[in-house]
Parts: structure tokens; sequence; C-alpha cells
């Protein structure tokens, strides 16, 4: 069976994808689930929120088959075919594939072979557009992983929708703004876009003379479902009364729902009550550096890593708000927790 897809989106950038994946990764392999982390964001971000620099520099470097997403799928840039991910183990129950900032050179061809997938010789591209599937699926497989959770960057291209037509659920992160705003409201037919748009390539390639050569050859479905929006809280500034970021905020629950749902607005439906708002999240301040200089969830932190006082109490209101998180993705995915 297949390893279910959870991936962070929105086209928007900065609105906690990277940070929520990091927490939600700890949090799960805290409740016992094996986790594969795979780092599809040529930023590599998360990448290096879980590795130092000097680890990183050394798989890089050492361009060894599998040892990144891109060293995965480099072999397809020729005749070869994907190379089985060497994951870096984080503990018992997370392990990651890294990122590569030279993921960026997949891009071309993932667009190249996009169109040539409704063709008549359609193998090639097929194995091509799936190949990040393949690749997380092998990596699950490696390590008996219960959940994938994938990362990947703010943008439509052709990268990430092979992403996404690998994805089996997205949650999308907002911040309070009109930028955040307006990515949900372009993201919404994109994934729709995306998904009719597999469907039809995967309609064509099953009544296709190449899939009887090919009977081992397995895709993915496509499925990309919603199951909710997180919301960042803002930082409340002074100059920027709590009035101007309400008044975006109150425009998601329709926005969901239109744009990502087609389903009808509410105007009447207040954020804090909608059932598709996954979790309100906090901004947590000075934990946050305190977390990446110690390499550690915040919710980890201890008085020795400087979270005394005020900061011991957040940390405990990180662990609990995060909890309740994974309890309810869980839920939504149909995984026990
Ligand atoms: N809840 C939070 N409280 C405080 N700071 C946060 C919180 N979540 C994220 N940040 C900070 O905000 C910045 C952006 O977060 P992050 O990198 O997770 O966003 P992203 O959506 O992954 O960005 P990108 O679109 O560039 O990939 C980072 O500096 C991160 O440390
Ligand atoms: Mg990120």
């Amino acid at each position: 069976m297949n390893t279910p897809v959870l991936t962070f989106f929105n086209n928007k950038g900065g609105v906690g994808k990277t940070s929520l994946i990091y927490h939600l990764a700890w949090m799960f392999a805290s409740m016992r689930k094996r986790i594969a982390i795979i780092d599809l964001d040529p930023q590599s971000n998360l990448t290096a929120a879980f590795l130092e620099e000097d680890q990183i520099f050394d798989i890089w470097n050492s361009k060894q088959e599998g040892s990144t997403v891109f060293q995965c799928v480099k072999p397809l840039l020729g005749v070869n075919d994907i190379a089985r991910p060497v994951l870096q183990k984080i503990t018992a129950d997370l392990y990651l594939l890294p990122g590569d900032v030279a993921l960026s050179r997949f891009e071309d061809t993932l667009s190249t072979e996009w169109p040539k997938s409704l063709d008549t010789n359609l193998y090639r591209p097929m194995r091509i557009i799936s190949a990040f599937w393949q690749v997380m699926q092998q990596a699950a497989d490696t390590i008996q992983a219960d959940l994938i959770l994938v990362d990947i960057g703010p943008n439509l291209g052709a990268i990430n929708r092979s992403v996404l037509l690998s994805t089996d659920f997205v949650v999308i992160p907002l911040g309070a703004d009109l930028f955040s705003l307006q990515g949900l409201s372009n993201l919404g037919p994109t994934l729709i876009e995306w998904r009719d748009s597999w469907e039809r390539r995967l309609d064509h390639w099953h009544s296709s003379l190449e899939k009887k050569e090919h009977p081992g050859f397995l895709l993915p479905l496509g499925e990309m479902k919603p199951i909710g929006y997180l919301c960042q809280q803002p930082i409340l500034r002074l100059s920027k009364p709590i009035m101007a970021y309400d008044k975006w905020v109150q425009r998601i629950p329709s926005v969901y729902r239109e744009d990502v749902l087609k389903e009808r607005p509410v105007p009447e439906m207040r954020q804090e009550n909608d059932p598709y708002c996954l979790a309100i999240i906090r901004h947590f301040r000075s934990l946050v550096p305190m977390g990446q200089e110690h390499r550690k969830p915040i919710f980890n932190l201890t008085p020795a890593d400087g979270a005394i006082g005020s900061h011991a109490g957040a940390v405990q209101e990180a662990r609990k708000d995060f909890k309740l998180l994974a309890e309810k993705i869980a839920g939504k995915i149909g995984m026990t927790v």
C-alpha cells in the first residue's frame, strides 16, 4: 500500500510552511509515528533546520546517488532510472531526504515532459513527471513510514505541480494579510487545474499500449485534497491596529470555500469558528531563534536552553498547540495517533 503524502502549500512565501512542518514532524515522531520528511524546496530551509551546515555541505559535495532529492532524480536527466533515496536519521522515528539547490535544474525537464505525457510515447514523460512520488514512496518504504511530510517553495511552477500531483492531502498556511489572501485565491484554481490535467494523463496512460509493457509501473492518484488552512497570528504592532489584520483574516473562510473548495461563500462565518481553520498559530517571538540555535522544536526547549520564566510557560503552550494540531491533522487524514 502507498504511504499518504501531506504537503504544506501556499503560493505566498514566508507564511511559516517550513517551520510548521519541522514542528509537526517532531510532534508526530513523539507520538511514535514514523515520518519521512522530503525537502522539495530547492531553498532547502527545512534541511537547514534539521542538519548542521557542515553536514549539508558534505552531503551536497559527495554527489552520492540518492543522497538528496536531486541526486535521486538526476539519473533521469540521462538514460538511467531513479536512484534509491538515502535518508538521514534524525531520531528513531524521524528521517529526512535532504533538499538540494540543484533541484532547480530539474524544473525545465519537468516542463518539457508535461505536454509529452499526452502523446503516444508517454512512458518516459510519465516516469519523469511522477518521479518525486516514486522517490517519496521508496523513502517511506525504506523506513516503513506512516506518513510522508513534504515542504515546497512558494510558487506555481513545474516542480511544485509534480509534488502536488504526488500529494494526497494539502494544508494551506496563511498569513493575516492581503498577499496571503491573494495567494489563496491563486492556489484554489491552480489545484483544480492540476488535478484535472493529471486525471486526463492518468486516463490516457490507462488506455495506452505502453501500459501493458510496464505492468509494475504505479502512479499517484493526484487527489491533492485540501484538509484545511492554518493562520499565522500577526505580531501586533502599535503602528498597525488589529482591525487591519482582522479585515483580511475574516475574508479567509469565504475565499477558502469559493476558490479552493468551489463551495458557496459564507460571509457570516468568522475565521475563529471556521471548521476548515485547523489552527491559529501563535507568534512564538524569541522562542523561534532559541529553537533554531539549539536545533530543536520550540516545545522541546528546556531551562538549560534558556527557556526560563515566561519562556517556560510559552514552551508548554506551544507543546499543547502542536499536539492539538497534530491530532487534528491525523484525524483528517485517517491516521490513528
Ligand atoms: N509561529 C511563528 N512565530 C514566530 N516566527 C515564526 C513563526 N513561524 C515562522 N516564523 C519565522 O518566519 C519566517 C518564515 O517562516 P518559514 O520559513 O517557516 O516560512 P515559509 O512559508 O516556509 O517561507 P518560504 O515561502 O520562503 O518557504 C522564519 O524566519 C521563521 O523562523
Ligand atoms: Mg519554506
